[in-house]
């Protein structure tokens, strides 16, 4: 008897020694069979060897061995916890794991064209201003020539401001040619980019929001044949050096002589009679242009005895669905992912 006493203290030393070794489930799990094990456990065995025992010693011993299974069991337990506390302080990272890819924004395809556009202009001695979109009468219109009430306003579909017959959302971005003009004086070389409005129901080429392009050049002894030379290095640039370029007489309140600007179809090259973008003509209308009227530089007290200039604009959205061959302008601005992620490498 006095043998299994003495047993029973030496397991439970030798647990105690062992469970201070555990440090994973793993372990705790080899250290449960081994004390605990149905089979080959020490316990198990402690309990078999009480046959040995007179009538009167198993009931003694009987109740050591249970104490030292229920001392084995709150251990192993209290180890199990610590070891689940251990893992949520410390969480296993499988740096194998592909990472995750976080979505990136883009610029916008007009943004990037609009961009290329500038760097054009850049080179040739540009620089870029910008102006208001909300405007009033005096810059969008009178200034620019259009007197009140001249039929010439109805080209343009313009948005007022609800109370407020003064203020409007710009139709064009002529009048950032009036405000620059104001705020310095000759030699001018500038170029507009921004967001113009129409009272136009959208279809696949018509947006009541869209963006031009304006240009502005006024020095001593500007001509026509400046603006001739400006458009088409800039049109040769834009599009290929191998398209041609047309000028045809037309007519703006702000400008005098003034042109509309054809390009020949960048789709069908004038050979296709059938062609949906130039409808068979061969042609392309791609901007307007002209002589700044002296009116106008005189509204900005600029000389027009000493100075001239032209100017000239371009639909950016329009001239986009051009070089990138988009039979519908409101696809730019639907947000499908899919039509936006193809202009991403270009
Ligand atoms: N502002 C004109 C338009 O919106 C374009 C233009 C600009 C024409 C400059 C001549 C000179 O149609």
């Amino acid at each position: 008897m006095e043998e299994l006493q003495e047993k029973i203290k030496q397991y439970q030393l030798k647990f105690d020694e062992a469970a201070k070794n555990v440090k994973s489930p793993n372990e705790l799990q080899e250290l449960r069979v081994q004390f605990l094990g149905r089979k080959r456990g020490y316990l198990t065995k402690l309990i078999d060897s009480l046959r040995d025992l007179s009538p009167e010693e198993r009931p003694l011993i009987g109740k050591e061995i249970n104490e030292l299974k229920k001392y084995i069991t709150s251990r192993l337990e209290e180890i199990n916890q610590n070891l689940a506390a251990e893992t949520r302080k410390t969480p296993r990272i499988d740096i194998t794991l592909p990472g995750k890819t976080i979505p990136l924004g883009a610029p916008h395809p007009i943004v990037k064209f609009q961009e290329e556009i500038e760097n054009i202009f850049y080179q040739m001695g540009f620089s870029v201003e910008d102006g208001p979109e909300i405007e009033t009468d005096y810059y969008n219109f009178e200034a620019l020539n259009f007197p009140p009430h001249h039929p010439a306003r109805d080209d343009w579909d313009t948005i007022y401001i609800e109370g407020r017959d003064d203020l409007l959302l710009r139709t064009h971005t002529s009048p950032v040619q009036i405000r620059a003009m104001e705020k310095r004086k000759p030699p001018i070389r500038i170029i507009i980019p921004g967001r113009v409005f129409r009272k136009e129901t959208p279809d696949p080429t018509h947006l009541p929001m869209f963006f031009q392009v304006e240009g502005l050049v006024v020095d001593v002894g500007i001509t026509f044949a400046h603006l001739k030379g400006t458009l088409e290095s800039f049109l040769r640039r834009l599009f290929s050096e191998r398209i041609k370029i047309r000028f045809r007489p037309s007519f703006f309140p702000f400008t005098e002589p003034s042109a509309e600007v054809d390009i020949s179809c960048t789709v069908c090259l004038g050979e296709d009679k059938e062609c949906r973008v130039c409808r068979g003509s061969g042609w392309i209308e791609i901007l307007g242009a002209g002589m700044v009227d002296p009116q106008v530089l005189k509204n900005v007290n600029i000389d027009p005895e000493k100075y001239s200039g032209f100017a000239f604009g371009m639909g950016i959205d329009r001239t986009a669905m051009f070089v990138y061959q988009i039979s519908d302008m409101r696809s730019f601005y639907e947000n499908d992912l899919r039509f936006l992620r193809q202009f991403l490498k270009q």
